[in-house]
């Protein structure tokens, strides 16, 4: 298989494990050219591509626009913040708009939910889903399976625990479709109001209890309690969450054996994650970041080639 069975990258949801695999073997191919003196290829020349971002981002937008100079892509970068959306533009004539500049491919970064999936159908361009509010983040699923088949040589059969505010987080959900179609287990755990009624029909295992998590897995994929998307109080205070779900040092010296910390940033230190285990070595989480360049590389220069 040299080709993508879809012309857009919209979720994990809808990749094949055959997609997955090539994303991944590609990626390979593209780590070794961004670890040359020489870091650029000219696989896209002839390709424009718009960064367009309606919620705020650094790793991402930093990501897919490096990813795009390495292919020597042409790349422009757009902000809501600072464009005529404030006017009362709409997403569709936005993208059309720019569009009409002859770009060849979006990558967007929108809070509601389906935006890209609705942008796919209105607009003739490849769309690559750069997070959609709670639902997918498909290139940090990619480059985080990609950093554990790095660490371990194969996801399968790998034992991933997913602890945080799953309720809220995109990355949750596209790390389960991945993690889930390479064969590797996974388990997820918070507090229960933090983990959606649904998530057992996922076929992921839940705990309550951080310790038993971590006891039981091989990777712990951290995330962040996201604030910002929560309209009521899920739990009593950070201080209280950190209190009970924090990883810190002493926590993972109780247990018997050495487990790898991932976190897809931003991390809010003294919450979900301590500095005593997000700055030593048993955390991949800058080795994440390097990688999420090359896995971009991969996406687009397979969504340039894909018939759809
Ligand atoms: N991991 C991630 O999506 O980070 P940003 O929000 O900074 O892009």
């Amino acid at each position: 298989m040299s080709q993508l069975s879809t012309k857009h990258l919209l979720g994990i949801k809808n990749l094949t494990e055959g997609d997955i695999h090539l994303i991944l073997e590609t990626a390979a191919n593209f780590k070794e050219v961004i670890n040359r003196p020489i870091k650029k290829v000219p696989s896209l020349r002839d390709i424009t591509i718009a960064n367009v971002f309606f919620e705020n981002s650094t790793r991402t937008r930093l990501s897919f626009e490096l990813a795009e100079k390495r292919l020597s892509a042409d790349v422009v970068n757009f902000s809501s913040s600072n464009s005529s959306v404030k006017k009362g533009e709409t997403l569709v004539d936005t993208v059309n708009n720019i569009l009409a500049m002859k770009v060849d491919m979006v990558v967007m970064r929108h809070s509601s939910p389906g935006a890209p999936h609705f942008l796919s159908r209105n607009v003739k361009a490849n769309i690559v889903n750069a997070g959609d509010g709670t639902h997918e983040h498909p290139t940090q699923a990619l480059l985080d399976a990609y950093s554990i088949k790095e660490k371990f040589g194969d996801v399968a059969g790998k034992k991933v625990a997913i602890i945080g505010d799953i309720l809220h987080s995109r990355v949750a959900l596209s790390n389960i479709f991945c993690l889930k179609k390479l064969g590797a287990e996974v388990m997820v755990c918070g507090p229960i109001t933090l983990l959606p009624k649904y998530i057992e029909s996922l076929g992921v295992k839940v705990e309550l209890d951080v310790k038993k998590a971590l006891q039981w897995c091989d990777v712990a994929n951290v995330l962040r309690i996201q604030l910002e998307r929560q309209q009521i109080k899920y739990f009593p205070s950070l201080r209280e969450y950190s209190l009970y779900y924090g990883i810190n040092k002493k926590l993972l010296s109780e247990l018997d054996k050495e487990i790898v910390i991932m976190h897809p940033g931003p991390i809010n230190r003294g919450v979900e994650l301590n500095s005593d285990v997000a700055d030593s070595d048993q955390a991949i989480i800058l080795d994440q970041v390097e990688n999420g360049v090359a896995v971009r590389m991969a996406v687009l220069y397979l969504l340039a080639g894909a018939k759809g």
